[in-house]
């Protein structure tokens, strides 16, 4: 059985929680394969109740499905123990999740640098979520990182906390002006916490390996989204981490040709948080609108997100890029009661028209987007479950996004609840 991939087609924050949660009673394991507690995914189950998860993937709301945190992901061990007893005292089993021993360990000095970098640039800030996620894959590219399996040798994760603060530190109190971090503070903190973790360690990349030789189902998570993504995104604003379905392999261990479907989560209009260009946001009450509806404030961090039209020229990309096989659209309700809808269906820059994203973020910081106006529509569509019960301009605004956006939409969603979604073509 094939595993398949949810990835975010924009900035982030289009539904990928929901989605999974959706799906997750139809796979047996769900995975988190990159990004860290940067994310913050939320779930409604059908009891009403509001989840927001910000390292344990979704399918821990899903009885009998396990909940991977794969290789790709970077785990802050306080936040993952935090969770876990925030979930647990609600009544969910937190002991079936399975950690990677290979997954790196977001450490203090990664959190610290994180915030005290972003001040330091000031204007240029790249508006981090300040959780160390950048710092700590830094690390992991220059080898020095540590490990989830580390926690399991207290003698490795000694040295090599000890050889990373005297660089660290070097940092913090000569470029920064901040206090040094105490080597030995450091490594009994973490092995406190860690401790509390140690039965959740796994060879995780075998065991979703065996679970597809086995013919299971398994649902890949992504975070953030494709223009997030560290080499197809819109750099230097991006994340430290590649959530596109590339990511999905090299994050979760499983092959490349074992993820047989990707479906882009992709929001019926706009949003960004931090900074970093955006050619259909918009500063006038048309924004405040989407906001507004939208509910469009950062889970994790409580910032407000920036709000803008549909960009069919990023949704292509986001098709091409992770060969896409179906978008899940949602947040189509929030549209309802607008006059006309506009579409973004192309940019203009320095004259020229481009149909597809430009090659240079210079370009893209210039791009200009040319609209194709959608007549809207006034009727409350939260109650729609088929395509025919939406409204006739609904349904135009939805088959004109597909024509325009590489693979064919195959659910809708209408509301935040599991069950609140128009479905056109089975996902499983
Ligand atoms: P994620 O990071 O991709 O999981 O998305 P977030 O949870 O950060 O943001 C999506 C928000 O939209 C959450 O508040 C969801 O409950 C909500 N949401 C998801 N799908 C829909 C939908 O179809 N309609 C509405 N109105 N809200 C939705
Ligand atoms: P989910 O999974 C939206 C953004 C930050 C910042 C940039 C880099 O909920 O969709 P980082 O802390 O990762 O170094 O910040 O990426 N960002 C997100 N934006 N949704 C997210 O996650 C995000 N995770 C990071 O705002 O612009
Ligand atoms: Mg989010």
């Amino acid at each position: 059985m094939p595993a398949i991939a949810l990835i975010g087609a924009q900035w982030g924050d289009e539904g990928k929680g929901k989605a999974t949660d959706l799906l997750g009673s139809s796979v047996t394991h769900v995975v988190r394969y990159q990004g860290g507690n940067n994310a913050g995914h939320t779930v409604v189950t059908p009891d009403g109740q509001k989840y927001a998860l910000h390292l344990i993937p979704s399918g821990i709301l899903t009885p009998n499905c396990t909940p991977v945190i794969a290789n790709g992901v970077v785990v802050d061990p306080h936040v993952l123990v935090d969770e876990m007893q925030g979930l647990a005292e609600r009544g969910v089993d937190v002991n079936r999740i399975k950690l990677s021993a290979d997954a790196h360990l977001i450490m203090p000095y990664h959190i610290a640098i994180d915030k005290v970098s972003e001040r330091y640039l000031g204007k240029a800030k790249i508006g981090t979520t300040g959780r160390g996620i950048g710092p700590c894959y830094q690390d992991k590219i220059a080898r020095i990182g540590v490990r989830v399996q580390d926690l399991l040798d207290p003698s490795i994760l000694t040295q090599k906390v000890e050889s990373a603060l005297e660089l660290k530190n070097q940092i913090l109190t000569k470029i920064y002006n901040r206090k040094a971090l105490d080597p030995q503070q450091v490594v009994d903190e973490t092995l406190e916490v860690g401790a509390q973790l140690q039965p959740l360690i796994a060879d995780t990349r075998l065991l979703l390996n065996e679970a597809h030789e086995r013919g299971e189902w398994i649902l890949l998570e992504g975070s953030q989204g494709t223009l997030l993504d560290v080499d197809h995104g819109t750099y230097p604003y991006v994340t430290s981490s590649s959530p596109t379905s590339g990511g999905a392999a090299a994050g979760s261990g499983l092959g490349p040709r074992a993820i047989e479907r990707s479906i882009g989560i992709l929001k019926a209009y706009t949003t960004r948080v931090g900074s970093g260009p955006f050619p259909t946001e918009l500063f006038d009450d048309k924004g405040e609108y989407l906001r507004k509806q939208g509910g469009e404030v950062g889970v994790t961090t409580g910032r407000d997100r920036r709000c803008g039209w549909f960009d069919a020229v990023i949704a292509r990309y986001a098709a091409r890029v992770n060969s896409l096989t179906d978008f899940f659209l949602t947040k189509l309700d929030v549209l309802s009661s607008l006059e006309t809808v506009p579409i973004c269906v192309a940019y203009e820059v320095d004259g020229k028209r481009l149909d597809e994203m430009p090659m240079t973020q210079t370009d893209f910081h210039h791009a200009k987007p040319v609209y194709e106006e959608m007549p809207g529509w006034f009727e409350d569509i939260t109650h729609c479950r088929t395509f025919d019960e939406l409204p006739e301009n609904a349904q135009r605004y939805v088959r004109r996004l597909e024509e325009l956006s590489g693979a064919r939409i195959s659910a809708i969603g209408v509301g935040p609840g599991r069950e609140e979604n128009v479905l056109v073509h089975e996902l499983v």
